[in-house]
Parts: structure tokens; sequence; C-alpha cells
């Protein structure tokens, strides 16, 4: 049975992808298990695929002979796309009359610049269609038996991003502190000192139990226990690289009853 067989076998049809259409979709965080359906559906019906580094090649290995790939994202060393660049590149690709499939790690709407890319593509009148992924935030609790919400201990969320926390601008550490909340952070490995610095200032004892779970779904993947105020030094020690989603919270306390 083909992709495309089993697509239409599993949802009873296979979502068209038009020529001139765009398909913004979340490739999960890199283990092809957590595709979803409609992402495998846009990988087989593209004519190009323009990709973020954070796609997984066995994702992309998926799309057919035909299939163009682009690479749109950071990589090591090298001037990566702008995203003025890359909204342009979609558009251009689209008004030629190509089936546009924009993959994304994670979830595109998610610390993804997908609002931004969709947002050109209605300015330019661009038909489009969102498919959401699985985030890494979500993905790295579940794969270190931390459930993101728990009955009693927690009554909500808070998914923030770590980049830009060394300017004075951006999140209310004071509210994130008092909140009492469990907060995911995205992009936070650089900052981490600095965000656990500001956090303890705020208010939040250093006590606070913190986990850093690094290439969650790969293999990859390590989990590193500490607190507030020990993790920038633990994450050192231990040499645990990006990418990487650190979770702050009481709920990281519930990994020891999982995982004993
Ligand atoms: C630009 S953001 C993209 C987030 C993405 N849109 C999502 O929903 O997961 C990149 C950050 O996502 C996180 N990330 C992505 N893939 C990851 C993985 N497999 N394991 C842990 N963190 C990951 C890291 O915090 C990384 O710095």
């Amino acid at each position: 049975m083909t992709a495309r067989e089993a697509l239409v076998a599993l949802r009873g049809d296979l979502p068209q992808m038009l020529p001139g259409h765009v398909w913004l979709a979340g490739a999960g965080p890199g283990d092809p298990g957590l595709l979803t359906l409609d992402a495998i559906a846009g990988i087989v019906q593209a004519d190009v695929i323009v990709h973020d580094a954070l796609v997984d090649a066995r994702v992309l290995a998926l799309a057919g002979e035909g299939t163009r790939l682009e690479f749109a994202g950071k990589r090591g060393g090298r001037p990566s796309a702008t995203q003025t660049d890359i909204t342009r590149r979609l558009i251009e690709l689209a008004q030629a009359g190509d089936r546009v499939l924009r993959l994304k790690g994670g979830d595109p709407f998610i610390f993804g610049r997908g609002g931004e890319e969709v947002l050109a593509l209605a300015a330019a009148g661009i038909p489009f269609r969102v498919v959401p992924g699985i985030t890494s935030g979500l993905a790295a609790l579940a794969a270190a038996s931390i459930p993101a919400t728990m009955r009693g201990t927690n009554q909500a969320i808070v998914l923030a991003t770590g980049h830009g926390a060394e300017d004075d601008t951006g999140l209310d550490w004071a509210a994130l502190a008092q909140a009492a909340q469990p907060i995911v952070f995205y992009m936070a490995m650089r900052n981490l000192a600095v965000i656990a610095d500001k956090l303890m200032r705020a208010g939040m004892p250093g006590a606070t139990p913190v986990a850093v779970i690094g290439g969650a779904s790969l293999a990859e993947e390590r989990t590193l226990v500490s607190t507030l105020a020990e993790v920038a030094a633990d994450v050192q020690s231990a040499g645990l690289a990006p990418p990487a989603i650190v979770v702050i919270g009481e709920i990281v306390r519930l990994r020891r009853r999982l995982k004993p």
C-alpha cells in the first residue's frame, strides 16, 4: 500500500493540495511517528517543500522524487534566510502555480513565525491552509513523563520564549513568578542563567523543580532534572545542547512517580 492509499483508507479521502496554494504545516518534534496524516498528505502532494532546520530528515524522505526541497532556516555558521526572504519565496512559488508545502518543526503557530507567514500570504491573496503539528513543548513533557496539567497541581500552563530574556522589554517576570503555574520555555538554553535569575529575583523559590529535555522524541533525547537555582550550572556540566525545552514548576516532581 502506498502512502497515498494508506491516507485515503484512514481518512476516507485525500485533502487536495491545489496548484497555487500554500499549506503551512507542522512536522512535530522530530519523530516521524508524531506527524499528522494531513502533514503527510501535504508532503506526498507538494511540488516544493520549503522547510526549516528542525524538520527531521526522515520526514523529508517521504517526499516523492519529483518534489523539490528548499531549505529556509538557520544552519550553523552560514547566513540564514530572513523572514522577508522566506515569505517572498512562498508567494513567488505559489504565483508560479506550484503546490507549496511550508513545513516547520513542531507547530507552525507556536514560536514558529507561522503567523507572519500567513499574514503575508493573505495580504498577497494567496490561498493557504494551516495544518497544526505537535509542538515540541508538549512532546518534550510527554517524553519526560511530566503531565502538562495535573488536577490539584496546576490550573494553567504557560508557553514562553527564552529568546530575548536578557532584554527588559519582554516578559513580565513578576507576573510569571506570582502565577505559580508551570512555565514551558522554548529557545531558553542560551539565556538559562538569566531566566532563572529573573524568576528568582521576582520571588520564585530557588528550590522550584526544573526539567530540561533535549532532542525530545529523537534518538539523542536526554532529560535533566534540577532546581531553578542550579539548572544553568547543571546544564553546562551535563553538556546538554539545544534544541531543548525547559519546564519550570511543581509538575516536574510528578516525573519521579512515573519514572522512578
Ligand atoms: C523556533 S522554536 C520552534 C518551535 C516549534 N514551532 C514547536 O512548536 O515546537 C525552536 C525551539 O523549539 C524547541 N524544540 C524544537 N524541537 C525540539 C525537540 N525535538 N526537543 C526539544 N526542544 C525542541 C527548542 O526550544 C527550540 O529552541
